[in-house]
């Protein structure tokens, strides 16, 4: 990557300012899923170890209004966070006034602060989110340098990752942001070969960008999830009660026209007769039958996808192949994990979001080489999009 990273900078006696992703479910208080608090660990250990005064700050969720703010402190990450690092931290309940800037003038070299969410500060005409150059220049104040290493948030420009690299504070990336554009940034555009990029999820719309970036650059581009079903309707097949988005039809076949024999669609499918766990299932290859939607691949295409990635080199994989979350349509979606974990030598990559969250629930996780933090982040960067967050760090 061509840009500066904390390597580059010296840190000893320096008020760091980091903008972390630490936007993580939380259920009653609890944190569900930490994965985003320890991916940033690295980060700040290393701050912590240079002898500079870590200040963390983070969004979570999305506040547009008083009762917004109700589970969204970062009062339970900060906490959390206190428990991985085995030391103090302490949480300013504030995005911006004196306790915030009492507790920073405080800090001693390898102290930790975190302070509150953020977006608390889209209440009042959405500072945060509409990039308020005056809070992005309050917030570079409190710091000497500014550690941007918030990958999942990298899509987005706000106050607290491009405003504030906007004041010219030197600005560098993190060691996560650095190793989320390595890997994605390297499968995508200098990918050792064969390279195949694996699609699911519902929506056409909602990978329309990813294919058509990928097309020249993948070698082949299986397809699973419900959008199966807009690439069959385009195709002249029956498909029964299945999701479909006659809108982007045309646009199916647009697509299959442009990627010729590199598309490879599900040959067969899971059905019922409701989206429900507990109706019978049937299988059918080809055509879904009226009265009947397909909620999963079938056994075909899951042999069909594990013979087309044998010997794969890099695997790209974002959307889940039915709707996983239900056991009877988990097979298809735990068949392409199998399948990925079975490479030898292959750079192999889960783009953030849902397909992260099955890898983890079916147990796959760690047959990986790399899980993304980011969601909608992941997916820009696959669309070959550039992400502001990031173009706001120094370059080297
Ligand atoms: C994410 O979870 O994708 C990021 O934290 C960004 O959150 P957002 O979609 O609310 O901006």
């Amino acid at each position: 990557m061509a840009k500066m990273t904390v390597k580059d900078l010296d840190l000893k006696d320096k008020k760091v300012l980091v903008r972390v992703d630490f936007n993580v479910p939380v259920k009653d208080g609890v944190i569900t899923d930490d994965t985003r608090i320890k991916a940033a660990l690295p980060t700040i250990n290393y701050i912590l170890e240079q002898g500079g005064k870590a200040i963390l700050f983070s969004h979570l969720g999305r506040v547009k209004t008083e009762e917004d703010k109700a589970g969204k402190s970062l009062k339970p990450v900060a906490e959390r966070l206190s428990e991985l690092l085995g030391k103090n931290v302490t949480f300013v309940p504030e995005t911006r006034g004196s306790e915030l800037e009492a507790a920073i003038a405080d800090m001693k070299d390898g102290d930790v602060v975190v302070f509150e969410n953020t977006r608390y500060e889209d209440i009042d005409g959405k500072k945060e989110s509409g990039n308020d150059a005056e809070l992005g220049k309050y917030w570079a104040s409190l710091g000497d340098v500014f550690v941007n290493d918030a990958f999942g948030t990298a899509h987005r420009a706000h106050a607290s990752n491009v405003g504030i690299a906007s004041t010219g504070i030197p600005t560098v990336a993190g060691f996560l942001m650095e190793k989320e554009i390595k890997f994605i940034g390297e499968a995508v555009e200098e990918p050792k070969r064969p390279m195949i990029a694996i699609l699911g999820g519902a929506k056409v719309s909602d990978k329309i960008g990813v294919i058509k970036n990928l097309i020249p650059k993948a070698d082949k581009i299986l397809i699973g999830g419900g959008m199966t079903y807009t690439f069959y309707k385009a195709k002249g097949m029956e498909i029964g009660n299945s999701l479909v988005e006659a809108d982007k039809v045309e646009l199916a076949k647009e697509l299959i026209e442009a990627a010729g024999d590199k598309l490879v669609l599900p040959v067969d499918s899971i059905t019922a007769a409701e989206f429900s766990n507990d109706v019978p299932t049937e299988e059918h290859t080809g055509d879904v039958p009226t009265g009947q939607m397909g909620l999963d691949i079938g056994p075909e295409s899951i042999a069909l996808f594990a013979q087309t990635l044998e010997g794969a080199k890099t695997v790209v994989w974002n959307g889940p192949m039915g709707v996983f979350e239900m056991s009877n349509f988990a097979r298809g979606t735990i068949g392409v994990c199998e399948a990925i974990a079975n490479l030898k030598d292959a750079t192999t990559i889960i783009g953030g979001g849902d397909s992260a969250a099955a890898a983890e629930q079916l147990g796959f996780a760690d047959k990986f080489t790399h899980i993304s933090t980011g969601g909608g982040a992941s997916l820009e960067l696959l669309e070959g999009k550039e992400l502001p967050g990031l173009a706001a760090i120094n370059d080297k």
